[in-house]
């Protein structure tokens, strides 16, 4: 092959040097072409990643991630450079089980892929794993898709089994796919991807035959999947939930999502390495203009109000003092935890109003900003864990508080959709503005003044991408209005 190679690069030099190519020289190019292309493809043989996704990390920091079940990590190439391999962030393994996990039937974590990783150079325009483009990240974010809690619901612990063979009853991928189609910068994911604990009880057909467990078979089925469009259309910021905590599923987490180097001390393999891997620090991921995201790891908080004795308080406490140091450098700031501070319970009897914030993290947060549970900087909170939409505006200087839990995981109550005048949130919380839905769904964050400051429009989705609510976002307040579709 290396001969006739060389033989139709001489045929190649003459051509160049011809002024009238004949037909011969021709077809010896065109064979040339054609070995050259093969002899390449033998230096660098391209590898057919599992998937590959997009990490918006701290700051400018970028990561493409690439899951291959090959023996070495695809190729990455960088605006048409040279390529390389992508470094092996962890390997495949089946670490031991850790034996803390609420469910009695358990079975080992098999990672039976390489994850590889690779960061995205500043100022790069193109990247590139396995020949294949990988999303890119934006210079300026005009549009970003809000999702949460989407994984299907296997529990045995609870006894409840959502059908994951059902896409309307599941209706993950459908969210995904109509969120791909607006064609967003970013997508955030405000945590509890993983949600399939239990196998499938013997004779439920509605979720028969489903993946279970918390190895990368489960993910694929929670996660990597169902979202495949959404993971193609725009890098992600990934917000930690309770179901990605160390004794649930935080090994596959720190494997495959979060956006931090992987350690062995943050790997949730050792239990008692819990309390550095449980509890990230927070970071800042710059928007646009003068505005921020600020990620909160709030995966381990529990529902009670805490003392000055847990273990968490303390943390929580040292962490929300980075986070208001964050706040600093810009002057709007959307802070991100899975858990909500603000916001209402879903209940079976609609007339039945109840709060619905996390109280631990409400202990901790207002033993520092008591007036406003943020530090001053933080205008909108964004949130996931409740399974349902709720944009709350406030009287008090309290930050927006935006409740984004409904994308797939099983429904758990309804809302009402008009707040009752006695509702009380949390002491000092006086609510201005409320708008609620109880269904599927998905939402979108545009930004609608380049200035910085500027205004944003929030807008929930039905799982179909119909927009059913508009909330115009401002300085810290926003106003909702349903749209007609909602009406009709
Ligand atoms: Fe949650």
């Amino acid at each position: 092959m290396l001969q006739m190679y060389l033989v139709t690069k001489t045929w190649l030099a003459k051509l160049i040097n011809a002024p009238f190519p004949d037909c011969r020289t021709w077809t010896m190019l065109g064979l040339a072409a054609l070995i050259h292309s093969v002899c390449f493809a033998q230096s660098f043989p391209e590898l057919a990643p599992e998937l590959v996704f997009t990490v918006q990390a701290e700051g400018q920091n970028v990561i493409v991630r690439a899951l291959t079940r090959d023996a070495t990590c695809p190729t990455v190439s960088w605006d048409e450079q040279q390529q390389r391999r992508m470094d092996l962030r962890a390997a495949a393994a089946t670490p031991a089980p850790r034996g803390d996990n609420a469910q009695k039937v358990t079975k080992p974590s098999v990672f039976d892929v390489l994850t590889c990783e690779a960061r995205w150079p500043i100022g790069a325009r193109r990247g590139r794993v396995a020949g294949k483009d990988v999303p890119a990240p934006r210079d300026q974010i005009k549009r970003i898709v809000l999702i949460g809690d989407t994984g299907c619901r296997m529990k045995a612990s609870e006894n409840t089994f959502q059908p994951c063979n059902d896409p309307v009853k599941w209706p993950f991928a459908q969210v995904a796919q109509s969120a791909a189609a607006l064609h967003p910068d970013l997508v955030i994911h405000l945590g509890d991807i993983h949600y399939r604990e239990s196998p499938c009880p013997p004779g439920n057909a509605a979720c028969a035959t489903s993946r279970w467990g918390y190895g990368f078979d489960a993910w694929q089925a929670d996660l990597f999947e169902p979202a495949k469009l959404l993971l193609a259309a725009a890098p992600w910021v990934f917000v930690r939930g309770n179901h990605e905590s160390c004794h649930r599923a935080g090994q596959g987490w720190f494997r495959f999502i979060d956006a931090k180097i992987w350690r062995e001390d943050r790997s949730c393999n050792a239990p008692a390495l819990d309390e550095q891997a449980d509890y990230s620090a927070p970071y800042a991921v710059p928007l646009a203009g003068d505005t921020q995201l600020i990620v909160f790891d709030s995966s381990r908080t529990q529902g009670k109000p805490m003392t000055s004795k847990d273990v968490s308080y303390g943390k929580y406490l040292q962490q929300m003092q980075q986070v208001a140091q964050l706040t600093q450098s810009k002057a709007e700031n959307f802070f991100m935890s899975h858990h909500p501070l603000l916001a209402v319970a879903p209940v079976k009897d609609i007339s039945r109003f109840k709060p619905g914030g996390n109280e631990a993290l409400q202990s901790a947060f207002s033993a520092l900003y008591p007036e406003r549970l943020f530090p001053q900087g933080v205008s909108v909170a964004m949130h996931g864990h409740v399974h349902l939409f709720e944009a709350i505006s406030f009287k008090s200087s309290h930050p927006i508080s935006l409740v984004l839990g409904n994308s797939g995981s099983a429904i758990e109550g309804l809302v009402p959709e008009v707040l009752p005048s006695s509702a009380k949130l949390y002491p000092g919380a006086e609510v201005d503005d409320y708008a609620a839905r109880s269904e599927y769904g998905f939402a979108t964050l545009d930004r609608l003044d380049p200035k910085p400051g500027g205004d944003w429009m929030l807008t929930e989705y039905s799982i179909h991408g119909v927009p059913l609510i508009e909330c115009a976002i401002s300085h810290g307040k926003s106003r909702c209005s349903k749209l007609p579709a909602l009406t009709r």
